[in-house]
């Protein structure tokens, strides 16, 4: 693809990706004190240290969710490589925070779609934490081909819980919220449990095998 046009696409990314990183900053600097708390299930105002985990999780996700896409600019790796190296260490830091403090919300206090709901989000937090892992862990051994592929796997997981919100927003405009809930058990809430991160991942497996397979 050229240079600019990926540049393009990556920009527009982040532009979409801002709503979303504002709301999760918000959100989680409510749930530490700061500023007015909207009426939400997910903050137990008897409870800080759950509302830490929770909190904590959102603030850290939206430093990875905006960075993540920025570490795929080609200029940006090559010019100025410190940030690229500096920014992989920051996501890798705050994406193992952002899955492990979900998880520590998951087993504290469940997730609101119940045992399904929490399997689909368990299974996502320890896929971005192993993904953030591996991504660092094969650039400091110099394997680039499978830094590249892990950044790839990376990079999806950490626009995940964006294209979750998205998947629903779609579905909602398109069909009015069929099969779909208050309490998440509908079909459609069913399925988005493992559909905004699994096809993407399915479809970069392929990708990267055909790319080894020189297609
Ligand atoms: C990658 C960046 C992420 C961001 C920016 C993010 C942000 C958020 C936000 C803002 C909420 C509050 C609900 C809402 O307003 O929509 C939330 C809830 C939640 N997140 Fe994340 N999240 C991220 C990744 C993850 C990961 C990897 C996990 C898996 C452990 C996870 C698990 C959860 C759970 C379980 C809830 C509560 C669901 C409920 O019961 O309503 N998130 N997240």
């Amino acid at each position: 693809m050229h240079a600019a046009v990926g540049l393009a696409l990556i920009s527009l990314l982040i532009l979409l990706l801002l709503p979303f990183a504002h709301h999760a900053v918000l959100f989680g600097a409510e749930g530490l004190g700061i500023g007015t708390l909207r009426d939400t299930y997910l903050i137990a105002v008897d409870a800080p240290f759950g509302n830490l985990a929770i909190s904590g999780h959102m603030l850290a996700g939206a430093v990875v969710t905006l960075l993540a896409p920025l570490q795929l600019i080609p200029w940006l790796r090559m010019r100025h490589p410190g940030w690229h190296r500096w920014s992989g260490r920051v996501i890798t830091l705050l994406g193992l925070v952002t899955g492990a403090a979900g998880l520590v919300h998951i087993l504290s206090r469940g997730t609101i779609g119940g045992w399904v709901m929490d399997l689909g989000f368990g299974l996502y937090g320890l896929l971005l934490m192993l993904a953030c892992v591996q991504t660092l862990r094969t650039a400091r051994a110099g394997r680039m081909r499978d830094h590249r592929a892990w950044a790839l796997r990376t990079f999806w997981l950490a626009i995940g819980s964006w294209l979750y919100r998205v998947h629903y927003g779609l579905w909602y405009l398109a069909t009015d919220g069929l099969a779909s809930n208050p309490d998440f058990s509908g079909t459609f809430d069913l399925m988005q449990n493992f559909a905004f991160y699994l096809p993407y991942l399915l479809i970069v497996e392929l990708w990267l095998r055909l790319q080894r397979r020189g297609v």
